[in-house]
């Protein structure tokens, strides 16, 4: 069983649409369906937009389903001059970059779990070639580098240069896949987040956002299931 999460419907759609033998639950306000993904059983979820919707979704996944692999699908905002809108980012790991306590004198991004303060939360390396080899097949620029989590839509340079401050591995920014990285942690879930570009999280993003959106999408859409026929 592999589980899927997009914070949006639009990220989703065409995957719901292409599974068979479907069956939808609601749980905490989310639906999930069930069913066969190009061979393969798996349950995707919309799960909203933002940290807690997502992790409250990885957490239902993991213990409703108990899915082998949890990916995370959808679109982001570019970090770098490599990855412009279109291209795909591949989660080597992700981070919470809004998460702080560094007046406490801890460094910015992490917390405790089980005793050890994570800051950069691993993903499957396994999923992590089988994506890289799906955007290369696709003709799809990809960068594989950290991705950057947090509860805000980044639409300014100078919050793009302080993210990648503290964080100078992150590709790209988004709301959900740091959240679902950790629960899949905590859980023992192997995971993998693939993102399209669909803005430069700068000034023209409000704009640039909803234009791309859907080509953005569709780009990622291409990736995921080709990695899925692999699974
Ligand atoms: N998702 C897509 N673009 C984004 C941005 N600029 N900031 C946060 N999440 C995003």
């Amino acid at each position: 069983m592999i589980g899927i999460i997009a914070a949006m419907q639009s990220e989703a759609e065409e995957l719901i649409r292409k599974m068979k033998y479907k069956r939808t639950a609601t749980v905490s306000g989310a639906k999930y369906t069930r069913g066969k993904l190009f061979g393969v059983d798996a349950v995707v979820c919309v799960c909203g937009v933002g940290k807690v919707r997502a992790g409250v979704c990885a957490e239902v996944m993991a213990l409703k389903y108990k899915p082998d692999y949890i990916i995370n699908t959808g679109v982001a905002g570019t970090l770098t001059d490599k990855l412009s809108i279109g291209g795909i980012a591949i989660a080597k790991d992700a981070v919470q970059h809004d998460f702080d306590t560094t007046a406490l004198g801890d460094p910015r991004g992490g917390c405790f779990i089980d005793g050890k303060f994570e800051i950069y939360i691993k993903s499957d390396k396994k999923l992590v070639k089988l994506f890289e080899k799906a955007a290369k097949a696709e003709n799809l620029a990809y960068v594989t580098g950290t991705v950057a989590t947090g509860d805000c839509f980044v639409a300014g340079n100078d919050k793009k240069a302080e993210i990648v401050k503290y964080f100078p591995s992150a590709v790209c920014c988004e709301m959900e896949g740091g959240a679902i990285a950790t629960v899949c942690f905590i859980n023992k879930i192997p995971f993998a987040i693939v993102r399209a570009i669909s803005d430069s999280a700068d000034g023209g993003s409000p704009d640039d956002f909803p234009e791309f959106l859907r080509q953005a999408v569709a780009n990622s859409i291409r990736v995921l299931e080709r990695v899925i026929k692999e699974l």
